[in-house]
């Protein structure tokens, strides 16, 4: 087992505020290495500066459905018509090295002690929301741990005992050996559990524990410079509510 502090964020969603608080709360942590499920852009304003600051500080990032997204429009048929907007919309002021970046991405990775993807192992475009979607994913998992992002919903599913706990506030979960888990840390960019903070959290393997954290960022001046970028507003007014 390795003891690094590891912070996974993921779901930034081209909201550089948030990512620069979370980027700030990192920074006091000791963090060893911050590792990012993907959806770097898609719904805000800032693609270019998101792809810059993920490629300046995350170790590893996976390929999310919006990242997919803007380079393959194939997979646009299962997006809702903000989500297509704002791919478009972006689509338009994304940089080379950004749709190069996007395009080295792969979907999943595995390391010693877990594993990642954004959606699922099963279909990587798949919400695992409930407990039973996340035993559908036992078969699939090689590690005890499989992190996802996707559903911008905090959670913690434990898959020995069936149980489904979110994390709608700060706090620990302390982890146990021999036991699988499917993790979820919420979504730095576009929080949907009705709490507006950006979330993320700190794979503390040494202490084999969680700690899920939330950090307020100035979420009027997203949403103004996504109304004002002519973005769809209910992707501004969505960040007020955290839905
Ligand atoms: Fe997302």
């Amino acid at each position: 087992m390795g003891k690094d502090k590891i912070a996974i964020i993921s779901d930034i969603h081209a909201n550089i505020e948030a990512l620069d608080e979370v980027y700030k709360d990192i920074e006091k942590e000791k963090i060893d290495k911050i590792i990012c499920l993907g959806d770097v852009v898609g719904y805000g304003p800032n693609p270019n500066e998101a792809i810059d600051m993920v490629k300046d500080r995350v170790l590893y990032t996976i390929k999310g459905n919006h990242d997919e997204g803007i380079i393959n429009e194939n997979v646009l048929f299962d997006f809702n018509e903000y989500g297509i907007k704002a791919i478009e919309w972006q689509k338009n002021i994304l940089k080379k090295d950004g749709f190069d970046f996007l395009s080295t991405l792969n979907f999943d990775m595995k390391f010693d002690d877990f594993q990642i993807v954004h959606g699922a192992l099963s279909n990587y475009f798949k919400y695992i929301l409930t407990i039973s979607d996340a035993l559908e994913e036992i078969k699939y998992m090689e590690r005890d741990i499989l992190f996802i992002g996707h559903s911008h919903r905090t959670a913690v599913f434990d898959l020995n005992d069936k149980i489904y706990y979110p994390f709608k506030e700060m706090g620990e979960f302390k982890l146990e050996k021999d036991k699988k888990y499917i993790i979820n840390p919420g979504s730095v960019g576009q929080p949907r559990d009705y709490n507006p903070l950006s979330s993320y959290l700190i794979f503390d393997q040494e202490n084999y524990k969680l700690i899920f954290k939330r950090v307020s960022y100035p979420f009027d001046i997203t949403r103004e410079k996504i109304i004002k970028g002519g973005l769809p507003e209910f992707l501004g007014d969505r960040l007020i509510i955290g839905f």
